[in-house]
């Protein structure tokens, strides 16, 4: 017993250090993705509800950009290890369209926080002729704006 105990020690701090160095995703903050859209991401309730706002670089209109209100939720389950699945909409401010996100919170190799994102946008159409030419499809990548870390 008294040979175990330094062992013991050891094998504890080393678990412990290990739990300390891993770090999460957390969807708060101010992030910019690969087509130069900021998004602020303000609150994230106990149950994963989250709010912000969406400043799109890009339009599929000829309208004026304005900052767009989003609603989402992420998983709060307790098998998620710190790289939550999240969903979120905007409702743009601009448009009558609507954009739904989902996607995944990642801390990379280099221990940087990535948002992979899908997203569908919806426009809204004359008819429903016109519906087969109604969504967009596509992906983003959210990086942390850097005078936030
Ligand atoms: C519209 O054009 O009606 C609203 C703006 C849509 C912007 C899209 S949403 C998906 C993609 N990612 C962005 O950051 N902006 C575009």
């Amino acid at each position: 017993m008294v040979q175990a105990t330094p062992l013991l020690l050891v094998l504890f701090l080393a678990l412990g250090a290990h739990g300390l160095a891993v770090k999460k995703c957390s969807l708060t903050g101010r992030w910019v993705n690969d087509l130069g859209s900021n998004m602020t991401i303000t609150t994230v309730n106990a149950n994963g509800v989250f709010a912000g706002s969406y400043h799109t670089a890009v339009t599929a209109t000829s309208n004026e950009i304005k900052l767009s209100p989003l609603q989402g939720s992420m998983q709060k389950s307790p098998n998620q290890k710190g790289q939550p699945t999240f969903g979120f909409t905007v409702n743009w401010s601009f448009s009558d369209s609507i954009t739904v996100f989902t996607g995944q919170c990642f801390v990379d190799e280099y221990g940087k926080e990535v948002l992979k994102t899908m997203w569908l946008l919806r426009s809204c159409v004359e008819n429903i002729k016109n519906d087969w030419k109604a969504t967009r499809v596509g992906t983003n990548v959210f990086t942390r704006l850097q005078s936030q870390e």
